[in-house]
């Protein structure tokens, strides 16, 4: 049943990060509104990472929120990692993570050791947490996105993020500077592993409504293409997983992808 809700941005919010991972983050099942969307996310995650075909040294995860399972897909292939995210909050949380004092990450990381069982959840969240070397404020909304030491004016060998993107800007041109913002930080060859969602206008946590950019498939490939991306791969939900729900209460996207795309030489 609906609440009464405060629609808003996160540069005005910032979401509560125990909230956020309980209404999304409790179970591989997510959210009940959004159907399979959570299992489609780390089906696409996994595969985008376990053949070890993208690697190098630095990764960087954009809006990592408080959860870093898309770090986690990606930690076996990297040795230095840096998660980041606008909200202050965000970061206190994860360093909590790392620092041992909150274990938030079984139901999901769970799933993601069954579909590739290299080696325990155990084993593989402590090879992340020693591989997370910065966890640093950014806000990919401006030209230079990490203005903290020591990332300031590191270039990565690849970039990850999930569901930050659509929610950091509402216009599709500020979306299009985003995604600038974010290939400014990436090597030319370097790999963007990008989990989204498509045609949202919202989504809730607790009792705000985050606006997010309404955008659309043929937009997104448009943009990432202008911006000096080729796209190897871009999976949609609706093609291989049950639609979305008829009523939404906590968010309303039509469809959500996993791509894969590589920054190429311009
Ligand atoms: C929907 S949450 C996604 C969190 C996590 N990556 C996930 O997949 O569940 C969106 C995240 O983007 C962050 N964010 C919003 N605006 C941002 C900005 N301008 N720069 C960087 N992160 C931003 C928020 O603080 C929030 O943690």
């Amino acid at each position: 049943m609906s609440t009464e809700t405060v629609l808003t941005t996160h540069k005005d919010v910032s979401f509560d990060p125990e909230t956020y991972v309980s209404t999304y983050y409790s179970s591989v099942a997510g959210h009940e509104e959004e159907g399979d969307g959570l299992r489609f996310f780390l089906d696409g995650l996994s595969d985008a990472f376990k053949s070890g075909a993208i690697t190098g040294i630095r990764l960087l995860d954009i809006g990592t929120g408080p959860m870093p399972h898309t770090a986690f897909c990606a930690a076996p292939w990297f040795e230095e990692i840096t998660l980041s995210d606008f909200s202050q909050k965000n970061l206190e949380f994860l360093q909590k993570w790392k620092d041992g004092k909150i274990n938030h990450m079984g139901p999901v990381c769970e799933y993601l050791v069954q579909i590739d069982p290299a080696s325990s959840f155990e084993k593989r969240q402590d090879e992340l947490k020693r591989k997370v070397k910065n966890i640093v404020k950014c806000d990919v909304t401006q030209s230079n996105p990490m203005v903290s030491a020591p990332v300031d004016g590191v270039v990565f060998d690849a970039i990850t993020s999930s569901l930050c993107l659509e929610a950091a800007s509402i216009t599709l041109e500020d979306y299009a500077k985003s995604v600038r913002n974010l290939s400014g930080l990436l090597k030319c060859g370097g790999h963007l592993v990008l989990v989204g969602v498509l045609e949202e206008t919202f989504y809730r946590v607790g009792d705000f409504r985050f606006k997010c950019t309404y955008i659309t498939k043929d937009q997104l490939q448009d943009i990432y293409q202008k911006e000096g991306f080729e796209i190897i791969s871009l999976k949609d939900l609706n093609e291989t997983y049950s639609a979305h729900m008829e009523e939404y209460d906590y968010s309303d996207f039509k469809n959500a992808f996993v791509m894969v795309a590589r920054k190429v030489e311009r």
